[in-house]
């Protein structure tokens, strides 16, 4: 044995001890270099028969190498056994933790939860409806017939099917179309909440976006008059934006209610002196809502005679916008962290 083949047992011996996965291993390395008969305590023993002058630079040279291992190996046992090392870890329970940074919801969504949670209390239910939708969903149904001038201004993205003359498809451009899926699906009495995407073909600016939030609200009983449509349209914006809160109903025309209003709030900001918010009116429109008209039960299947409803659709970003005071909704959809984080 010279100094060449130790330094290569050394390097051989260190490449299986970084190899070691598991105790069994770890023993077993232990055996073949480290125990009384292993490969490094052997050679203590084969240092008796070198020429004295060699003894020297070899026996310094072993030492050093059964040491490195042995070292090598007490690390190699704690990181396995998952006990750290004396000294190397100290654990303070005392000391206050790392402070991890969390993500937040966007604040559409907060605004959402919130508006879906007065609901809630008021015995509404939270349902869902597709977004890319059928033209009698989001249109014929609602009473909005095929040659009326309100398609245009809702005409949003068709997709192209096989028969896309007589059955197009088209991303929704009101959740209005959840009144219809649910009256399909379910008979009376409902009292249904309906958040969701629809689509426009507006021009991006810092009031519009080509895609936005509503949520609609619709509910049908043998009883459900326009005055119980008031009481919880009050009710609703009262806990939205405070007790003091006025709210004007002012007439209005939806193909789907007959009659049918515009909800203003008075202006919170301004306390109706007048300000650029509320462009000197004193009022912030805020929500249109009626009676559903009988025509639309008839397009479900409902019996006109025996159930009343009254349907409501506000804009989220609207009213995130005036809650908040933000100017533009476009920082809704930009993902500009220095905006989120405010929320
Ligand atoms: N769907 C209407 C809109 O988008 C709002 C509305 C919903 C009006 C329900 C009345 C009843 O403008």
């Amino acid at each position: 044995m010279d100094l060449e083949e130790l330094r290569t047992l050394a390097r051989e011996a260190a490449g299986r001890l970084e190899a070691l996965d598991s105790p069994e291993t770890l023993e077993s390395f232990r055996v073949a270099y480290l125990g009384r008969k292993g490969k490094v305590t052997l050679l203590f023993e084969a240092l008796k028969s070198l020429r004295p002058e060699d003894r020297r630079t070899f026996g310094q040279e072993l030492n050093q190498v059964k040491k490195v291992l042995e070292e090598k190996f007490e690390a190699k046992r704690a990181s396995l056994s998952g006990v750290p090392k004396k000294n190397e870890e100290f654990f303070d329970p005392t000391l206050t933790g790392l402070r991890r940074p969390h993500g937040r919801l966007h604040p559409l969504t907060q605004t959402i939860r919130e508006i879906t949670a007065i609901f809630e209390r008021l015995g509404f239910e939270v349902v869902d409806g597709p977004e890319v939708e059928t033209e009698f969903h989001n249109f014929t149904a609602l009473n909005i017939p095929a040659d009326h001038p309100s398609r245009d201004s809702f005409a949003t993205f068709y997709t192209r099917t096989e028969n896309a003359r007589e059955n197009p498809f088209l991303l929704r451009s009101q959740t209005s179309t959840v009144q219809i899926r649910v009256m399909e699906k379910r008979k009376p009495p409902l009292r249904v909440i309906a958040p969701g995407r629809v689509y426009r073909p507006d021009q991006v600016d810092a009031s519009h976006s080509f895609m936005f939030h509503q949520i609609e609200g619709l509910m049908v009983d043998e009883r459900t008059t326009f005055s119980e449509l008031k009481g919880v349209i009050h009710l609703f914006l009262r806990r939205l934006f405070g007790p003091d809160t006025k709210i004007r109903f002012r007439p209005h025309f939806f193909p789907f209610t007959e009659p049918s209003a515009e909800v203003d709030v008075s202006c919170f900001l301004c306390e109706q002196k007048g300000c650029s918010v509320c462009g000197g009116k004193g009022w912030l429109e805020v929500l249109g809502a009626g009676s559903v008209d009988p025509l639309v039960f008839e397009q479900v299947g409902y019996d006109t005679k025996r159930v009343q409803g009254f349907a409501f659709g506000l804009g989220v970003e609207r009213i995130a916008m005036l809650r908040h005071g933000i100017p533009d909704i476009r920082l809704f959809f930009e993902n500009d962290l220095r905006f989120l984080r405010q929320f």
